[in-house]
């Protein structure tokens, strides 16, 4: 009798320093909390309850914006990986990497599939899909990279010499930026390039409140819940004592920028201890603190984000857009 034993494909994972301990958690609680509005940063949501709460909202009928993405990179791949070569994926908030797979097959079809470097806050998240897609990719060299795109990302590994890098941020996460960080942020990503590689950017695109903003209060409440736990990462990182019960979820459709922004408001007066931090926080009742934005585009309003367009695509009800940029 044999027995099988079933080795998981190699892959590399660099983690540079996010995790707990690491001074980031606790210099954005520090000044988040101590501002006026309150707001904390968004990329604390993802510790790894966070990420599996990410994944149940990509799947929330409300949550359309997973769903379109996916129809237009199923639609575009084949194409953009033939017309340009493209032989490297790196992805930026790559998450449970999902959507990507459109990517990933028709670089495989195009037998072009070289390397996959999913870079990511969330360590857990990178493992998961780094083992899942070296499974189903055989020879597909996945370097994973778990680190803060704000900070780290000079630790992405050097460009393969051969074929073309493509850059992708999907999920409408530039829409997370604040708009002033947006071209700096582009411009780091920039260094990462060498002319002929490409950038590929979903944007969530502005339009009816109706269809933008259930997408961030969906009936079930997942949304809720995640929003929730950033104040539960608090309470583990930083020794703090938020009830979780004494904030809601609020999400705010603000039609000037346009953007939704979530928020907790508090649902009491009440005082918050910090212990890590030797930090009281008051709270008054009807007190909202800010957790995340996500920006609503238009086409225009990516041309001004500093990518330099190549290529615009549409979901057949224009409710997303995903476009290719060349290096800004
Ligand atoms: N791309 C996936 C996930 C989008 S959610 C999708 O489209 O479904 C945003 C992702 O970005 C999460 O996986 C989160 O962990 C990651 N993220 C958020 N802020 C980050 C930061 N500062 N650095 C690196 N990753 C970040
Ligand atoms: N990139 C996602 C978006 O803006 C992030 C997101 C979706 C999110 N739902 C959320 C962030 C709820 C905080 C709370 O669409």
């Amino acid at each position: 009798m044999t027995t099988r034993l079933v080795v998981p494909r190699p892959y590399r994972l660099d983690v540079h320093p996010i995790g707990p301990g690491e001074q980031g958690l606790a210099e954005d609680a520090r000044a988040g909390l101590s501002a006026s509005p309150k707001s904390l940063p968004p990329k604390h949501f993802y510790d790894e309850r966070g990420s599996d709460l990410f994944e149940r909202i990509t799947r929330l009928p409300e949550y359309y914006q997973s769903r379109s993405e996916l129809s237009i990179l199923t639609r575009i791949a084949d194409g953009l990986v033939a017309r340009h070569g493209v032989s490297e994926l790196v992805e930026l908030g790559s998450g449970a990497s999902r959507k990507t797979r459109a990517l990933l097959d028709a670089m495989r079809d195009a037998r072009s599939l070289g390397r996959y470097v999913p870079f990511d806050v969330c360590p857990e998240a990178i493992l998961a899909a780094a083992g899942r897609l070296a499974e189903a990719y055989p020879g597909l060299d996945v370097h994973g990279v778990a680190g803060d795109f704000d900070r780290h990302l000079p630790g992405v590994p050097e460009r393969g010499r051969s074929g073309r890098r493509l850059i992708a941020f999907l999920g409408g996460t530039i829409g997370n930026l604040e708009p002033d960080a947006r071209t700096p942020f582009l411009e780091s990503v920039a260094e990462l390039m060498e002319p002929g590689d490409l950038l590929l950017v979903g944007t969530d695109l502005a339009g009816d409140p109706g269809r933008i903003q259930p997408a961030y209060d969906d009936a079930e409440g997942v949304t809720a819940e995640f929003n929730l736990n950033v104040l539960r990462v608090l309470n583990r990182e930083l020794d703090a004592d938020f009830e979780l019960d004494a904030f809601a979820h609020v999400a705010l459709y603000d039609p000037g920028p346009p953007w939704i922004e979530m928020r907790l408001r508090s649902l009491a007066d009440q005082v918050v201890r910090i212990g890590a931090l030797d930090m009281d926080v008051e709270f008054a009742e009807g007190e909202e603190m800010r957790t995340e934005i996500s920006c609503k585009f238009t086409r225009p309003a990516v041309d001004d984000a500093g990518l330099v367009l190549e290529e615009w695509h549409e979901d057949a009800r224009g409710w997303f857009a995903v476009s290719l940029a060349r290096r800004p």
